[in-house]
């Protein structure tokens, strides 16, 4: 039999350094041709640079993770915010029509003011209540304007082994601190970049590359691991999962203190409600999204070996 000659396809992924970007990396390299950029090779705030680069390389897919997500800071740098977070998904969606090919692109649970009670699903109302959250909309919003074929997922509470965030903050400062207080009454799922990673291949590989493109189910998808809990559950989590490790903690992690939002306050405001339906996502793609727990622990296993 004549092996089959197809084409490799060329992935285009920007933010390589950052916690998604890097997962990103691995998840997408069994799929083709993989060019990872971080913010020097493809910087997301020079518009014509971006549309450069995307005509240079003509990639079949741009997958997106990079984002001003520095949310507080966003509250005063609004103008580069918008750039990163609203303009440049608006660039990478018109070349990406114009080559025919596809954007994977993240946003947030930012776009939601968090009053809700329930889970969100796709078609609520949004009312981002800070500068980030406004940015990222007019992300989405400038990709569903371009006609682009595009997968928009909204995430939540992301944790990488590769880059900053609020796992590994608890287990510095539980080794550095015998008392911790912990925001008690948000709630969310942590998510790994590991497993939003991982879910981005799978259907990018099964229903892009696999399938017929006419009947592609483009769309704007919640992305979140099962269950629900809060960051003091979540701190809890970590600091247990650090101690049954061998970890040494100043503190002991049945003693943190859950306080209220109002004892902790931010430049930006955070939504008390960040529950995401994801039914859409499972029902759609047929995948299955492992509970919060199962993906914290891996993480701790690959931060604490
Ligand atoms: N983190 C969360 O909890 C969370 C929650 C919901 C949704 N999301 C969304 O999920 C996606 C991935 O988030 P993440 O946690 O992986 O973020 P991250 O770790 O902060 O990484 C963001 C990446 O974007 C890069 N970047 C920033 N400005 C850039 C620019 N001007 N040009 C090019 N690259 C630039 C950063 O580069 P440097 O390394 O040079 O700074 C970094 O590598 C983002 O769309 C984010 O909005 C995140």
């Amino acid at each position: 039999m004549q092996p089959k000659a197809t084409r490799i396809p060329t992935l285009l992924v920007t933010g390589s350094n950052g916690q998604l970007g890097f997962e990103l990396r691995r998840s997408l390299a069994p799929l083709g041709h993989v060019i990872a950029l971080d913010r020097a090779g493809c910087d997301l705030a020079r518009p014509d640079e971006l549309r450069r680069l995307v005509r240079e390389l003509r990639p079949d897919i741009i997958v997106n993770p990079a984002a001003y997500t520095a949310v507080d800071k966003a509250e005063t740098e609004t103008s580069l915010a918008h750039a990163i977070n609203g303009t440049a998904p608006g660039v990478f969606a018109e070349e990406a029509k114009a080559l025919g090919s596809l954007l994977v692109h993240y946003s947030t649970d930012y776009v939601f003011d968090g009053r809700k009670v329930g889970a969100y699903v796709e078609s609520d109302a949004v009312n981002p209540q800070s500068v980030y959250g406004k940015s990222k909309l007019a992300g989405e919003r400038a990709i569903a304007a371009s006609g682009a074929t595009a997968l928009v997922f909204r995430t939540c509470w992301v944790a990488g082994a590769h880059g900053g965030n609020f796992a590994k903050t608890m287990l510095k400062l539980g080794r550095e601190r015998d008392s911790l207080r912990v925001i008690a009454d948000q709630f969310g799922a942590p998510t790994t970049a590991a497993l939003i990673a991982d879910v981005t291949a799978q259907i990018v590989s099964r229903h892009w590359l696999h399938d017929r493109r006419d009947a592609f189910p483009a769309g704007v998808y919640h992305l979140a691991a099962a269950g629900e809990t809060t960051w003091h559950g979540y701190a809890n989590e970590v600091l247990r999962g650090a101690a049954a490790r061998g970890v040494e903690l100043k503190v002991d992690p049945a003693l943190i203190e859950a306080i209220p939002t109002t004892a902790y306050p931010l430049p930006a405001p955070r939504p008390a409600n960040s529950r995401l339906n994801t039914g859409m996502l499972r029902e759609t793609f047929d995948i299955h999204l492992p509970d919060w727990q199962q993906g914290i622990q891996f993480l701790l296993d690959q931060i604490l070996s």
